[in-house]
């Protein structure tokens, strides 16, 4: 992977990146609205990251990419995860690093790129009710909405949206 936007790269997650990855799963905002995808050890880090750099080589993913800006600073990732037989869209930007439009930027570059490589037609975002910011990323990228209201989300009933993007 390897895609060249104004202000960052996304790319393939290298085991040196375990430190970044780690202490940007840390933020607020992430345990509030992903908790699966924070890493409380460095430990941890290096697990999930050796799964996920295995992960590029399968056929159903997940497949996670970080974005690091021209200034080298690793600010979190784009992913396709699988949903079923099909995929998922989702992002993390480290909170130093929000309000600066670089998830909206991230997923539009990425879509294409991704779906080409997935072959497929479509892609879906699956987004909590109370988190605006992601909503907005997704509509800014031309998601439609599917589904408002209360289904399972990390196992638990929840109030959440559903988008999709063809
Ligand atoms: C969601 C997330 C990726 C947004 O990253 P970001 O780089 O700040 O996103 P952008 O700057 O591209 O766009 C965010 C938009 O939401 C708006 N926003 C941010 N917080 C908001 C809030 N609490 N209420 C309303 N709008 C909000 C911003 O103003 C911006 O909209 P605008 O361009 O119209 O001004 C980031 O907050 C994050 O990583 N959160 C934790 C992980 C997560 O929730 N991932 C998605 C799971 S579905």
């Amino acid at each position: 992977m390897y895609i060249k936007s104004e202000r960052f790269i996304i790319t393939d997650l290298t085991m040196d990146m375990c430190n970044d990855y780690q202490k940007n799963s840390l933020d607020d905002d992430n345990r509030r609205f992903v908790p699966d995808e924070v890493c409380e050890t460095l430990e941890d880090a290096e697990k999930t990251l050796k799964w996920l750099i295995g992960s590029y080589s399968t056929s159903s993913g997940p497949f996670v990419y970080p974005i690091i800006t021209n200034e080298n600073i690793n600010i979190g990732y784009v992913q396709a995860c699988p949903l079923g037989e099909e995929f998922e869209i989702g992002y993390h930007i480290a909170q130093k690093y929000t309000g600066n439009g670089f998830a909206t930027e991230a997923v539009k570059v990425f879509l294409p790129v991704i779906m080409e490589m997935l072959q497929i037609d479509k892609i879906y975002g699956i987004v909590l009710e109370e988190n605006i910011a992601s909503h907005k990323v997704l509509e800014k990228n031309g998601f439609k909405l599917i589904f408002k209201g209360i289904d399972k989300y990390q196992g638990k009933d929840r109030e959440l949206r559903k988008y999709i993007f063809e």
